[in-house]
């Protein structure tokens, strides 16, 4: 049966929703009685109905990998679920079950979708949700994800494989933390007059060492992970503490994913190596559990990508064929709310003058309407001053030293004058040095602006100027490189950004995952406002190519009816 659409207006997913969208939803909306205690939806099944509570109550379970179940939350009246199925074609993430005797109205799986494209503000809410409760699902909420961004697969690596690679590293280490006990313990005539002390020490150095080799090789086993959201592929991968890679690669840029294993062990263990290629490049994880799954999992996002903007762009020309077609005398259609989209922006000319105010304490990051700027970690810029400023302190001490000549050097003749004052003509060459090195650091900057990105390096006075540009839907995969343990304590890393026309590398940047988030960002931005820009320009012709039909159909059959009423 279907539904009086005057209910809707309790429930508050459609809380905001006109008249014409509430009559649209009740015509696809259903209800169903369910007695207390059954199975609505089971985690793992593949979805095809969203649900709302009616009257009654839901429970969700959810069962993590070792099978064991807990109650995630209790739903009553007005409130849904099963979106998150449908939204990311993704098998069921809990079990949901009546707690009471309840009834729900539910929507099918294809009504659902045209209704996401429809209603778009219905459909930020539904995604919204997805997002935090995906969060309790044990699938992480982490720093970098979008608020509608929902992780569907977190994969490790086995790390049984990674013990075998590793054999010879963790056999260097612990026969050094051997011979040093050995040493530590066994009287040989070599260590005979070793103190005590001695002996201590190289029996600490043993479980230092073997702690150390340990530790290390845990934690490179266990660091590396892989999550597949709803928007994106990502790899993070370090290397002890020496260097974490960060690869990001979005859902739109896959082109092929291959799994492959080889060895013996791999074979045991049902591990594969899974290999994501783009147009740029390659993001490549090895040893993972479930291989296949995964990638049927990442094609699967990447189909549903492509037919959700498919889906949403015959929904527009639907709503605006609707409006052409119809006669003036009726209500026109229910329209979708049009996302509200500015035009991008021509790339502005991203300023890298520094001011007085910032010469003193100079940004790393600035952000202005429009557009983000990066300069250079100011490590860099303290490597780059070390040299002039030496020297700029040279004139002075040499010249205060010579003026004191004849104090510590009594017997010796008291320096003439000049001699004292020629080191102070350093002064002014080296004041210039400085100025230049903290010109040439302040002129070499990466900015990210609504459309594009760019790479320019600026000596100062105009000398010389290089700048590379390219727009943000040619961005293939972002990677982040951190190397050593000084570049992970002061946060200072590369940010690769893989284009279809080469590499852009922001070198040495200060915390470059957050680079890399807001890219992505703007990215994720910059696509949905290219995506509304194309079916603007497609509703624009179809517009057109309608009221030409128009007039050539309506108006000769009014004119063709005047001339019968004349006759
Ligand atoms: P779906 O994965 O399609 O099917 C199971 C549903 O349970 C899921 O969509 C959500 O609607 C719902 N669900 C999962 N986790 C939670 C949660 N933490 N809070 C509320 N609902 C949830």
């Amino acid at each position: 049966m279907s539904v009086d659409y005057s209910r809707l207006n309790a429930i508050p997913l459609f809380a905001s929703l006109k008249e014409e969208d509430l009559a649209y939803i009740s015509s696809i909306l259903k209800l169903v009685p369910y007695p207390a205690g059954q199975k609505v939806v089971c985690q793992g099944d593949e979805g095809e109905t969203f649900y709302i509570v009616d009257t009654g109550q839901v429970r969700v379970i959810r069962k993590d990998e070792s099978g064991a179940e807990a109650v995630v939350r209790f739903l009553g009246p007005g409130q849904f679920f099963g979106e998150t199925a449908l939204l990311y074609d993704e098998p069921r993430t809990a079990t949901v079950e009546t707690v009471v005797n309840t009834t729900l109205f539910y929507i099918e799986k294809d009504d659902f979708a045209a209704m996401v494209a429809r209603l778009p503000s219905v459909r930020k809410q539904l995604e919204a949700a997805a997002g935090r409760r995906s969060k309790a699902m044990g699938l992480g909420r982490f720093d970098w994800q979008l608020s509608d961004e929902v992780a569907v697969w977190v994969a490790h690596r086995n790390v049984i494989p990674l013990i075998f690679e590793s054999l010879s590293g963790l056999a260097v280490g612990i026969g050094i933390a051997v011979v040093l006990a050995a040493l530590s313990l066994v009287q040989i005539p070599l260590l005979a007059k070793l103190p005590s002390t001695g002996r201590l020490l190289l029996g600490l150095g043993a479980v230092v060492v073997f702690s150390f080799t340990l530790i290390w090789y845990i934690f490179d086993w266990t660091n590396d992970f892989l999550v597949l959201t709803n928007r994106r592929v990502l790899h993070v991968e370090r290397y002890g503490f020496l260097r974490e890679v960060r690869n990001e690669v979005p859902i739109q840029a896959v082109q092929n994913v291959v799994t492959s294993h080889k060895g013996f062990l791999d074979a045991i263990l049902g591990l594969s190596d899974i290999t994501i290629e783009t147009i740029g490049g390659k993001l490549k994880f090895t040893h993972v559990p479930g291989a296949e799954h995964l990638r049927e999992r990442i094609l699967d996002q990447h189909t549903r990508v492509q037919h959700e903007a498919r889906r949403e762009e015959r929904e527009a020309i639907r709503s605006e064929l609707l409006k052409v077609l119809r006669p003036p005398s009726q209500p026109s259609a229910p329209m979708p709310a049009p996302t509200v989209t500015q035009p991008a922006a021509a790339s502005p000319r991203p300023k890298a003058k520094l001011s007085l105010r910032e010469l003193l304490r100079p940004k790393l990051r600035l952000e202005k309407p429009g557009e983000i700027i990066w300069r250079k970690h100011w490590l860099l810029l303290i490597g780059r001053l070390v040299g002039p400023v030496a020297l700029l302190l040279a004139g002075p001490a040499s010249a205060l030293t010579l003026s004191q000549w004849h104090t510590w050097f009594p017997r010796t003749q008291q320096l003439p004058i000049w001699a004292i004052l020629v080191p102070l003509v350093l002064i002014p060459p080296a004041s210039f040095w400085v100025w230049w090195a903290y010109a040439v650091w302040g002129g070499d900057i990466y900015t990210l602006t609504t459309d594009r990105i760019v790479d320019i390096e600026r000596t100062p006075l105009g000398l010389k100027e290089t700048r590379r540009e390219s727009t943000l839907d040619r961005i293939q995969d972002i990677e982040v490189n951190i190397r050593g343990v000084w570049a992970r304590v002061f946060d200072i890393g590369n940010v690769i950004i893989k284009t279809a026309g080469g590499d852009f590398t922001f070198r040495a940047v200060a915390d470059p995952r957050g680079v890399q988030r807001d890219i992505f960002h703007r990215l994720a931005e910059f696509r949905r406002r290219e995506q509304e820009q194309r079916r603007r320009q497609t509703m624009d012709e179809m517009t057109k190519w309608l009221s030409v039909y128009n007039e050539l159909t309506i108006v000769p059959t009014q004119a063709g009816a005047e001339e019968k009423e004349s006759g």
